[in-house]
């Protein structure tokens, strides 16, 4: 098997880690001139690169996609916490973090369920690849949705606006593409504020409120959790079902011993994570991880290559769920650290318990979604 040509081909690669490895080990901050960008691979480079003041989440002259200017798609993009920096980023991010941290596990467990037999998981008659695909594209949105306080007979179309908008965003969006998820945003518009007057969504109004934001940053933000739930927990099923086929020793306890499963959970982010890059673009000159960087310098962070990383995790191609101090990146780090870390851990823990009696009818050789930072495994040929 031919190694990855590069770090954004090595997502899709059926076993990147290697590459990963000799990466960290020869080169943990090099700069690529083909890709025209630097690459942080080490974990001191990857922390650098996201903890430096001046490093902003989109070009500093580029906000907004300019495929996504004057349109809805638009609008929503540039008031996601996750693509802006500075005070509006500070301020809404206090409102999304409340309103995501008033979620807890038992919340979690109950809107899983409910999601589950709304999209029918739970009848077992289907192949069980069918069953995977179908709980790995519906299962995480669906219960982000019920948490949010939408209606239960309005989950299928979240579900699917969802999808819609993640193809708009994507860099590679047809003008079809966007337009549909212009379409698909007045349609979560709408059944977000059909929700109950006392749900979580309208939390999240008020907070906005209090934080100086207006009710349009909480439609773009409550339609972010749906489009960063969507391929990423997707991504973190799958590769913790391929985990649990693959890792027999390691698998004893899950998931039935919630304890252990959460363990194991966090053990496949760190081994095989689901967001494996991220991007940094330096708003002035800076020094990263030691190295003076020019203003307009542009990093790809490999978040996946930085907990391979023996520095950090001794030994770190062994999948171990005891690992002592494990540290992984799969979450990000610093200002932009992901805050939708327990919901997507429950939503997997009950994904497995879904899943796990079919286990050995798991293919073992998935491919994988073409996307240039979301390692998510396709296991239906
Ligand atoms: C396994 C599933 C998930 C993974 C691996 C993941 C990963 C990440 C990563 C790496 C970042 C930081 C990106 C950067 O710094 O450039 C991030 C940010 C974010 N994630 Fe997640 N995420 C997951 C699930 C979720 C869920 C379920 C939600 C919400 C319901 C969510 C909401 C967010 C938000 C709002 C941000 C932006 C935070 C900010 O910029 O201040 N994520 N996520």
């Amino acid at each position: 098997m031919h190694p990855p040509t590069d770090p954004i081909a090595a997502v899709t690669h059926p076993d990147p880690y290697p590459y990963y490895a000799a990466l960290v080990a020869e080169r943990p901050f090099l700069r690529d001139e083909r890709l025209g960008l630097w690459v942080a691979a080490g974990a001191a480079a990857v922390e650098g690169a996201l903890s430096a003041g001046a490093a902003r989440v989109r070009p500093p002259d580029q906000p907004v996609p300019p495929a996504l200017l004057g349109s809805a798609v638009g609008g929503t993009f540039g008031r996601l916490v996750r693509m802006t920096d500075g005070a509006y980023h500070a301020a809404m991010r206090q409102a999304v973090v409340a309103t995501l941290a008033a979620v807890d596990a038992a919340r979690i467990r109950d809107a899983a369920t409910h999601a589950a037999a709304i999209l029918r998981l739970d009848r077992s008659a289907r192949p069980f690849v069918d069953r995977v695909e179908a709980a790995m594209a519906g299962l995480p949105v669906a219960t982000v949705a019920l948490l949010l306080g939408v209606r239960p007979e309005d989950v299928a179309a979240m579900v699917g606006g969802a999808g819609d908008v993640v193809r708009a965003i994507a860099p590679a969006a047809t003008a079809d593409e966007v337009g549909r998820g212009a379409d698909a945003i007045a349609v979560l518009r709408g059944l977000l504020t059909a929700a109950a007057a006392d749900a979580p969504f309208a939390l999240l109004v008020s907070e906005a409120r209090k934080a100086g934001c207006d009710a349009e940053a909480a439609v773009a933000n409550a339609v972010g959790f749906l489009s960063q739930t969507f391929d990423a927990t997707a991504g973190l099923v799958g590769n913790a079902l391929r985990a649990l086929a693959r890792e027999r020793p390691e698998r004893s306890g899950v998931p039935s011993d919630p304890v252990r499963t959460a363990a194991f959970l966090r053990e496949v982010l760190r081994h095989d994570p689901p967001v494996h890059n991220t991007r940094r673009f330096l708003a002035a000159e800076a020094v990263v991880a030691g190295r003076p960087l020019p203003a307009g310098s542009q990093i790809l962070v490999v978040l996946a290559a930085a907990g391979r990383d023996p520095a950090i995790n001794p030994s770190p191609g062994r999948f171990a769920i005891d690992r002592p101090d494990r540290r992984h990146f799969a979450f990000g780090a610093g200002r932009h650290a992901c805050p939708g870390e327990t919901i997507a851990t429950g939503v997997a823990a009950f994904a497995l318990c879904l899943l796990a009696s079919g286990i050995g009818d798991l293919p073992v050789d998935p491919a994988y979604r073409a996307l240039p930072n979301a390692r998510i495994p396709v296991f239906r040929r």
